[in-house]
């Protein structure tokens, strides 16, 4: 199969439009030939990781101060390194903070939004069947997933060629043949799938199992928010880009794939219910994937009238911390901190704690290798009421 271009196209890549543009479709040609499209396509919209001083470091700064174009299509850049008004108060030094604004700085010169979340679908409506470029992971899984767009899981370059030229190769999640599930997980129905921490957990124990593969849950009916956490958590501990849900997701709704024909494994409550520790967090970090509005309103409903007696931190998008006032105000006269912009694994505030509990499988699996910390898993109850010391 070889990947034809478009006349538009080709001159691109030969330069007509400037080194940038020319070096975005190289990149786009370049991954279109190793997986096999055969032409691109058009993007709604796109979603940039590497946007941390912490993860991109020097050499990302450099790479993206030499780049000169606008991107094509809305774009949103990932959580940065620190909240962008509170990063004083949140202890970030004076040296990351100049770097971590260099880095926004030369995103906004392309025209990336300084939207800076994983979860972009809170912000802006994103369509059943739309193509796109997102690089996040737990954000790649939500659109495919809960949305039902189609998205490949790019890096943050193949996600910024994306976005700068409009278009991506057609190829994988983008093809409907290639969303076919290829496993089935028959999880034994049960009360207890009720809070986001165990679907986290669920996510954390089939992430592992599935790897790449797509998987096609059986008796489960887990809420958009509890969706977010399993497929986060797939995400991290497997790759798991994209899932179907019987009866709940919109591919699963709308196919009828022939799910008795593929490897099927049972799993209950108590395969993925973790070993509960009972040593005592330095820290409580919720908000990974970031806080949806009901999310927050939730942590504020558990810390109205209470006093924390460790650090915790939540961290959402800015417009929606923006959009839920009154709950950010009953989480803050807790002592609790709301962060936007930044997240608790790309952002260098949790490396100064030794233990720190949070309520996401994604968390679970990120936190020991980004921040250097040891984790504890607990619902969201659990880690406030172990902050609040009740
Ligand atoms: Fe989002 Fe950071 Fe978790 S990018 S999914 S909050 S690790």
């Amino acid at each position: 199969m070889t990947l034809s271009l478009l006349p538009e196209e080709e001159r691109i890549l030969a330069g007509e439009q400037g080194e940038t543009r020319q070096m975005m479709m190289e990149i786009l040609v370049a991954l279109g030939k190793v997986f096999g499209a055969e032409h691109l396509i058009p993007i709604k919209s796109a979603q940039v990781s590497g946007a941390s001083f912490k993860t991109i470091g020097e050499a990302g700064l450099e790479w993206l101060s030499g780049l000169d174009a606008r991107v094509a299509v809305p774009t949103v850049l990932n959580p940065v390194g620190m909240d962008r008004k509170r990063w004083r108060e949140m202890g970030i030094s004076e040296s990351f903070a100049r770097k971590q604004e260099q880095i926004i700085a030369a995103y906004s010169r392309l025209g990336v939004r300084l939207e800076c979340t994983c979860t972009p679908y809170y912000l802006y409506q994103t369509r059943f069947g739309e193509h796109l470029a997102w690089s996040e992971s737990s954000a790649v899984a939500y659109a495919n997933s809960v949305i039902g767009a189609r998205t490949n899981r790019e890096g943050g370059p193949g996600a910024l060629a994306g976005a700068i030229i409009g278009k991506t190769p057609a190829y994988g999640l983008h093809l409907v043949p290639k969303r076919r599930p290829e496993l089935v997980f028959a999880v034994e129905p049960s009360p207890e799938w009720g809070d986001s921490a165990l679907f986290g957990a669920l996510g954390y124990f089939t992430g592992k199992i599935a790897g790449n593969r797509i998987p096609f849950f059986t008796g489960i009916r887990p809420t958009r928010n509890q969706l977010k956490a399993l497929g986060a958590a797939m995400a991290a501990s497997g790759a798991v880009a994209l899932y179907h849900v019987e009866g709940i997701t919109p591919e699963a709704r709308v196919f009828s794939y022939p799910i008795d024909e593929i490897e099927k494994i049972p799993v209950t409550v108590s395969d993925v219910r973790l070993t509960a520790s009972e040593t005592l967090p330095d820290a409580v970090a919720l908000g990974c994937p970031h806080c949806s509005p009901e999310e927050l309103a939730g942590v504020a409903h558990l810390l109205d009238g209470r006093k924390v007696r460790i650090p915790v931190y939540v961290f959402a998008a800015r417009k929606v911390i923006e959009q839920t006032p009154d709950a950010v105000t009953i989480i803050e006269r807790s002592g609790a901190k709301v962060y936007g912009d930044t997240c608790m694994v790309v952002s260098p505030v949790m490396e100064q704690y030794g233990l720190i509990m949070v309520n996401s499988g994604k968390a679970f699996a990120y936190v020991p290798d980004m921040c250097g910390a040891a984790v504890r898993l607990g619902t969201t109850e659990e880690c406030i009421r172990i902050a609040t010391g009740e």
